[in-house]
């Protein structure tokens, strides 16, 4: 049996994660207790939430890359500890928030190693290796770097090398944690129309953190909404996106109407709640008060 030629699509039905009952600590440090979360598969989940809310450490647990204290992670329905050491990893890829590339290594180099849950020991380069790699770096418009260092490249050349490692290891399910970050706005957006097509047109399921909560209702089919280590709120966008949610966990004052272009819900933010400098920019209501 091959896993190399089987298209992502076949193995789909088997792929979605659940976390159940996760309690996530850094030593004695608890960030989340009895989180159940679940990343329905064959669709696009935005994980939303202020800095420090707990949404890499919980990534990391999805990926095992963190050993939750209590409870498991459920990979197509099997419980991803009692997996041997690769088989997670050809089914499921992430993108960390931060990395640190090897001193001295090439583009092409650093993107290769995406294929390294796909070898077996002894095993030559194949083809199938190559393909991957070389979409993957066309994918993100990263060909032309190939042979440039990774420590050489600007922050946002660096994210795209990121992301294309990860699509070289060629998962149905892909854990992203701020894939935009260093981004332009046109990069920004050619990575979110990357994720819709690997989505839409190649059927994985990506679950990815963001912080445009824009971005965020315009891409998302599922967002999961976490604060303090807790899912406040999920579901679909336009149920979700609320003024109350915005004030109540991310501490903004906003309005929330129909994107004009898309129909998705459109924040406009106003101030934050968190300071008591008053806003240059005050509201019309405010701007009123002020001047009686
Ligand atoms: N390796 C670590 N060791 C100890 N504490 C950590 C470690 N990584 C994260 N933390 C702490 O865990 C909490 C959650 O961090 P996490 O990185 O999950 O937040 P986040 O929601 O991803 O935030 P951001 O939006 O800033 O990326 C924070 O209080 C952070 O200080
Ligand atoms: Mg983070």
């Amino acid at each position: 049996m091959t896993t190399e030629k089987t298209p992502v699509g076949d193995v789909l039905d088997r792929t979605a994660i659940e976390g159940r009952q996760l309690t996530l600590s850094y030593d004695d440090r608890r960030i989340i207790e009895d989180l159940d979360v679940q990343i329905p598969h064959g669709e696009i989940t935005v994980i939303l939430g202020p800095n420090a809310c707990g949404k890499s450490t919980l990534l990391r647990a999805l990926a095992r890359l963190l050993i939750p204290q209590h409870g498991d992670v459920l990979l197509g329905g099997e419980e991803i500890r009692k997996m041997p050491p690769k088989a997670p990893a050809r089914r499921l890829g992430l993108l960390p928030q931060t990395s640190t590339a090897p001193p001295g290594i090439t583009v092409v180099d650093l993107i290769a190693r995406g294929r390294f849950p796909h070898q077996r020991m002894l095993s030559q380069w194949s083809e199938a290796d190559q393909l991957a790699v070389a979409r993957a770096m066309e994918a993100t418009r990263t060909t032309p770097l190939a042979d440039r260092l990774v420590e050489e490249l600007s922050g946002g050349q660096r994210q795209r090398v990121w992301i294309a490692m990860v699509l070289a290891q060629n998962t149905p399910v892909m854990l992203l944690d701020e894939p935009t970050t260093y981004l332009d706005i046109s990069h920004q957006l050619e990575v979110m129309e990357l994720v819709r097509h690997l989505n839409r047109d190649e059927g994985r399921t990506v679950a990815l953190v963001l912080h445009d909560l824009n971005q965020a209702c315009r891409y998302a089919d599922h967002l999961i909404v976490m604060s303090d280590g807790r899912i406040a709120s999920r579901g679909r966008p336009d149920e979700v996106m609320t003024e109350k949610l915005l004030a109540e966990v991310f501490s903004l004052e906003a309005r929330v109407v129909p994107d004009p272009v898309f129909g998705s819900p459109l924040v406009v933010p106003l101030r934050s709640l968190e300071t008591s400098t008053p806003s240059h920019h005050a509201t019309p209501e405010a701007h009123s008060l002020d001047r009686p």
